[in-house]
């Protein structure tokens, strides 16, 4: 198993100071910058759109893992791509022809992933798990950064796991959600190859040394 990546979700940032929150997790040992993105329709909560993005784009370093929870998300494909996005994950549930989705980023260059709330079923997955190269296995319900993890979702990153080794595909699990030293263990031996961590990272008072408790905890530390 290599080690996991771990991507802070500038979510649990201060907005104000945005800059230099990103400068210390990059300093820190971070992998990817996660980007959630919320409209108040899909989930309850409004964060930020392709305006925020791309302003975060011009000074990262990290690549970008944008992260939809938009209702009609493909209306919004062009303006993330344009915004510097690096992958563009969308949930299952908001889109109708997912695989129309997931080509249409991919034939703009991008990493195309896929997302599901706790309660929608890994089945759901058979017929596009081959095209896509990120599965992002929800922990909490979205919308909201700082929720309890659900524990069940160990079991779902082993049921991703073990469909993506049935079909030889290549896609990556990423898990989102209440991730912190007490649960990232579980999901690393479940299978995960990318943590996101809102509040375990940037709602310590040191985040590098928070990145490096996490690698620590999953087991896979350098
Ligand atoms: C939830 C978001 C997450 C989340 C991460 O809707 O997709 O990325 O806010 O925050 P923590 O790690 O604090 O749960
Ligand atoms: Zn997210």
């Amino acid at each position: 198993m290599s080690a996991i990546q771990i991507a802070p979700s500038i979510i649990a940032a201060d907005f104000l100071h945005l800059a230099d929150a990103i400068a210390t997790v990059e300093a820190g040992g971070a992998d990817l910058l996660h980007l959630d993105v919320m409209d108040g329709q899909f989930v309850p909560n409004i964060t930020f759109g392709p305006l925020v993005v791309e302003a975060v784009k011009r000074h990262a370093r990290l690549p970008l893992d944008v992260h939809l929870m938009i209702a009609d998300p493909d209306r919004y494909v062009g303006a993330f791509v344009k915004a510097g996005a690096d992958t563009l994950t969308v949930h299952l549930e908001a889109v109708t022809h997912l695989h129309r989705t997931i080509t249409h980023i991919r034939s703009q260059g991008l990493r195309a992933g896929v997302a599901l709330n706790p309660s929608t079923p890994v089945s759901l997955l058979e017929e596009i798990i081959e095209e896509v190269d990120v599965v992002l296995v929800m922990s909490v319900n979205p919308g909201f950064s700082g929720q309890t993890f659900i524990r069940r979702s160990e079991s779902k990153v082993a049921a991703v796991r073990g469909l993506i080794a049935r079909r030889g595909a290549r896609a990556q699990i990423e898990v989102d959600g209440g991730i912190d030293p007490e649960t990232i263990g579980g999901m690393a031996r479940a299978g995960a190859d990318i943590a996101v961590a809102g509040v375990a990272v940037f709602g310590q008072a040191d985040p590098a040394a928070a990145i490096q408790r996490l690698r620590a905890a999953a087991g896979t530390a350098p």
